[in-house]
């Protein structure tokens, strides 16, 4: 059963790949992304170039700026809007068709992977003259599409039954799809960014992670300088983010601040005004005049990143709350994000750091970002609980009630002292690190992600099981086997649910932890499962091959028939005992490994970037 609840963990961590426009949205060309969310009005970056190949036609879905897209349907259309034609799925490795109408009239994508560019072959009916418009939606990400995007019309005329005759507007052959120019790949983050140009001596700069500005590779960052009597706000992204904004705040938190946005739209950038909500719906609203009292100066996306430049006036009343620049100290907090809302930015899923202190907006010397340590220790204490502690107590409890047999500590049995102390300890921890949490935080978490919920429930599920425990009644009795099995299930469910939750934090932005986490997290369930699977072996083992019975498994004295006491021979242990204690110091060994390696990840996070490019001075380049 125990395996089977940790399979399944695992399991559940695979999500699947949404694959392609599904076939109802045949005429509308409307994708169906959240109900809720609109495409993009404007120009698009993308553009549809047919061209002529032979008795075909080469669709070309690209964009001349380089910016990847993730999703693409297309069809060929008369302007009566009828769909016609047939594409040439195995011209195209990235799509697969759809019927709708004719089979193969329609063509998606497979997976949404970043494309540059997509060449798909198309031809047309038999015996069909006249106009053909290709029409697609290009989703450059889930939450930013593009519907409707029209080619120029190619003629078409037929010179014999199977040998039609293209003409294209401009250019009788056909135009050349434009060239995709790849984009760059940073060599090294630290290379000249002007961005960080006089920080801490014309300019006050902050960043996210903490200590960025010094190592030039925020993922998100914002310079202040004064420019007369306003104040200028450069911002800065990394590439996968469609926003990046910084609030002005009176505390170190998210909740009536004022926030200066810039935005991705269409080719080009958006300034705007929100003010965020905090505790608990948490959020950044625009204001009813989302220009007021700023300026956009200049902006560009280099590379897929954010810059902007936006002025701002030293007084505004927002929301009925004056934002003095000149006179009051303020707090930045900088986050960037890749979703947006329809009128305001989503999640600050990419980065969020808030400064530890408020300061004059004129004075340029550095912020130090908000310490993280009560966040750290919490991850720390809760991976040496239930990674450790946790995880040796209750193998303790399972498989060694009959391993050093007629020695006691403290009155007690070996097996039953260790078990109390393990899980003290687990039950001090996570109690601990609860409480560190709250008392960071002060408020419930804004993160969409299961992690809060279900570390509560495990916290609950902990906290009332020494309680239980205290209160058991004697070996026995008759109430002796419903407390075994009550003591079991909810340890059991407070372990397992207190993997799962660890497997959310990876995913918390707050947390910073490399995605590799996910990995070693994986090696401890496979480590845990396999070492129950060779216990329960010995104990069958055990079992048949002994007359005593071994009542080393509590499910056992449930009071089955044949199952008497767990007490009959105190004498001596059950077989194979050495070879328990060896698999049990090997398990402690390999268990420690694992708490320390993500205790020191906890602790050092963020380390992806240490990591990376460790990484990059380790492998040997192909440019040598
Ligand atoms: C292309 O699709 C858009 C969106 O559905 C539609 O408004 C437009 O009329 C279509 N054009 C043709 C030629 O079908
Ligand atoms: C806008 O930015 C570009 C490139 O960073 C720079 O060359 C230009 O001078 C800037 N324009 C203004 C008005 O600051």
């Amino acid at each position: 059963m125990y395996a089977v609840y940790l399979f399944s963990i695992t399991w559940a961590i695979v999500q699947s790949l949404p694959q392609g426009a599904p076939p109802s949205v045949c005429q509308t060309l409307m994708p169906f992304h959240g109900g809720g969310i609109r495409p993009q009005g404007g120009l698009s970056p993308y553009t549809i170039v047919p061209r002529r190949q032979g008795n075909h036609i080469v669709v070309t879905m690209t964009s001349a700026l380089g910016i990847p897209f993730q999703g693409f349907l297309l069809q060929g259309r008369t302007p009566d809007r009828d769909i016609i034609g047939q594409f040439d799925s195995s011209s195209v490795n990235e799509g697969h068709p759809l019927d709708c109408g004719t089979p193969s009239d329609s063509i998606t994508h497979n997976s949404p992977n970043d494309k540059n560019s997509i060449d798909v072959v198309w031809s047309p009916p038999r015996g069909y003259e006249g106009p053909v418009i290709f029409n697609a939606t290009i989703a450059q990400e889930y939450e930013t599409f593009w519907v409707g995007l029209e080619s120029d019309p190619v003629h078409v005329t037929k010179r014999g039954a199977n040998d039609p005759q293209f003409s294209f507007p401009l250019h009788n052959n056909g135009p050349t799809p434009p060239n995709y120019i790849p984009r760059q790949v940073k060599q090294n983050s630290a290379e000249f960014d002007p961005f960080y140009q006089g920080c801490s001596v014309t300019k006050l700069c902050f960043g996210s992670p903490a200590n960025c500005v010094e190592s030039k590779n925020c993922k998100a960052a914002v310079a202040v300088t004064v420019a007369g009597d306003k104040y200028d706000f450069e911002l800065k992204a990394e590439s996968s983010a469609v926003w990046v904004g910084v609030g002005l705040s009176e505390d170190d938190k998210m909740g009536d601040d004022s926030v200066v946005e810039c935005v991705k739209r269409g080719n080009g950038i958006a300034a705007f005004m929100s003010y965020t909500n905090g505790n608990p719906n948490y959020g950044a609203p625009r204001l009813p005049n989302p220009q007021l009292g700023i300026q956009l100066l200049n902006s560009s996306i280099q590379d897929g990143a954010i810059y902007c430049r936006v002025r701002r006036d030293a007084l505004t009343i927002v929301n009925g709350k004056a934002f003095d620049l000149i006179g009051k100290k303020y707090n930045l907090l900088i986050a960037a994000g890749s979703s947006l809302k329809q009128s305001s930015v989503g999640f600050h899923d990419l980065t969020y750091l808030a400064s530890a202190q408020s300061q004059a907006l004129a004075d340029v010397s550095a912020l130090a970002a908000k310490s993280k340590l009560l966040i750290r220790l919490h991850g720390c204490f809760m991976i040496a609980a239930w990674l450790g502690t946790a995880s040796v107590g209750i193998l303790l409890a399972r498989y060694y009630r009959q391993t050093w047999m007629g020695r006691q500590i403290l009155g007690k049995d070996v097996w039953f002292a260790w078990h109390r102390i393990f899980m003290l300890l687990t039950w001090a921890l996570t109690i601990a690190a609860f409480v560190l949490i709250f008392v960071e935080l002060k408020a419930w978490s804004g993160e969409r992600n299961p992690h809060a919920i279900l570390g509560t429930i495990t916290t609950i599920l902990c906290f009332i099981q020494p309680i239980g425990a205290y209160f058991r009644p004697h070996p026995g009795t008759a109430k002796r086997p419903i407390f075994n099995w009550l003591h079991w299930s909810i340890g059991n469910a407070a372990h397992i649910l207190a993997i799962v939750t660890l497997f959310f934090a990876v995913k918390l932005t707050k947390a910073e932890l490399p995605d590799f986490v996910d990995w070693i997290l994986v090696a401890y369930v496979v480590l845990h499962v396999i070492s129950h699977l060779i216990l329960s072996l010995m104990n069958c083992i055990a079992d048949r091959s002994s007359e005593r019975r071994v009542t080393s498994f509590p499910m056992k004295d449930l009071g089955g028939p044949g199952r008497n006491s767990a007490y009959s021979d105190r004498s001596s242990d059950a077989p194979y005992s050495n070879f328990r204690r060896g698999l049990l110091a090997v398990y402690i060994v390999i268990i420690l490994a694992i708490v320390i390696a993500l205790i020191v990840i906890t602790a050092l996070a963020p380390i992806a970037e240490s990591w990376t490019s460790f990484k990059s001075a380790v492998a040997p380049t192909n440019a040598n």
